[in-house]
């Protein structure tokens, strides 16, 4: 039996990939051997690895000046990556609207003069911050943005205009799930384990002109360069996650790609809130301009009764509700491969809950 899994991440899979993966599990397409066990210099790997580059930059449409890595070390390697790889006046701007970016923040400090540009840490990050080009230093190295914060629910509604300053973008928890315009971005960085794949790999994609302004103390490995001249097998590469997430990417296209499941994304979210602002019972505390179309905090009207909730609700099949503790109550990530079906289930149980509590 497949739960509903609300789990910010590692999060639900697609049943359907899933199921392709067991298929070649002992025996990848004839080879008499798992993608686990192969080498990441064979040819099958080889064809793997070029159709999961492949098909990202399709499913995004990545322009052609820009290099696509998939790599270890997860998005808080590109913390520290960031800074060390964007090295020119050894500034730059930040702009802090949760628990990552801060983190991004914190470790970019480490490496030069780095400055915040905004926050909305004075409300408990339930919004985004107006942005202009005026807030950003004009020799910074770059701008770094969270584009969707999973913790505190809320992604920007436009990317901010940075002029001419690159802009660096963390996706973890919202690649594929919307178009996003890559030609914005300097750099876009991102976990797998959310809506791409298995944890283990981390997608990178970066712009030509920024590949080559390593500060000389970057590590080898956490250099962009390395990893592109190699095309991601300089070392060996998360073999595993990265086949995960080529056949992820395949059932996106094969559905109609990142339109397809925005709308889908889009619809599921729209239910969820919608049903929250009509409960006395229930509350969001962001901005509606600024809620997020993958993770939904929420709480009930007591701290007991959250904790019933995420109780009752697992006992149901529904899984992984409980918020992160630096926001408390309930979350519900509602990621790409969560279907219709498991938000419907959630909103009738919180009906259910309601009724019963209130
Ligand atoms: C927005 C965002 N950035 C960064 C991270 C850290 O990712 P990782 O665990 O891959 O280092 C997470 C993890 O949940 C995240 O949600």
């Amino acid at each position: 039996m497949r739960n509903f899994n609300f789990s910010a991440g590692p999060s639900m899979l697609p049943l359907e990939v899933l199921e392709k993966v067991r298929q070649g599990l002992t025996d990848y397409e004839g080879t008499g051997m798992s993608v686990m066990e192969m080498s990441h210099r064979s040819k099958p790997y080889q064809a793997i690895n070029d159709e999961a580059e492949a098909s990202l930059r399709e499913l995004m449409n990545v322009p052609e000046n820009y290099d696509i890595i998939f790599v270890q070390g997860g998005a808080s390697m590109q913390f520290e990556a960031i800074p060390l790889n964007i090295h020119k006046s050894g500034k730059a701007d930040y702009v802090v609207t949760g628990n990552f970016s801060g983190k991004a923040y914190k470790e970019a400090k480490k490496y030069g003069d780095m400055a915040e540009a905004a926050s909305s840490a004075d409300k408990n990050f339930t919004y985004i911050p107006r942005l202009n080009k005026s807030m950003f230093r004009p020799d910074a190295d770059y701008v770094h943005i969270c584009y969707n914060n999973t913790i505190f629910g809320t992604r920007y509604s436009e990317i901010p205009d940075t002029g001419n300053i690159p802009l660096a973008g963390d996706i973890s928890s919202c690649i594929l799930s919307q178009e996003i315009d890559v030609s914005k971005f300097g750099v876009l960085y991102a976990g797998a384990q959310k809506n791409v794949g298995p944890a283990g790999v981390t997608i990178v994609i970066v712009r030509k002109d920024l590949q080559d302004l390593a500060n000389p103390i970057c590590p080898t490995m956490m250099k962009w360069s390395t990893q592109i001249k190699e095309k991601s097998l300089y070392n060996t590469p998360p073999c595993f996650s990265t086949y995960v997430a080529m056949e992820v990417f395949r059932w996106l296209k094969k559905n109609g790609g990142v339109k397809w499941i925005q709308k889908i994304n889009e619809e599921k979210a729209a239910m969820l809130y919608d049903f929250i602002d009509n409960s006395a019972f229930y509350s969001n505390s962001v901005e509606k301009p600024y809620r997020s179309l993958m993770n939904v905090p929420f709480v009930t009207p007591s701290e007991d009764l959250d904790k019933e909730f995420v109780a009752q609700a697992a006992k149901e099949g529904l899984l992984s509700l409980k918020g992160h503790r630096l926001v408390g109550g309930m979350r519900a990530s509602i990621y790409n491969a969560m279907p219709v079906e498991g938000v419907k289930k959630l909103i009738e149980f919180m009906a259910k809950f309601e009724k019963a509590n209130k």
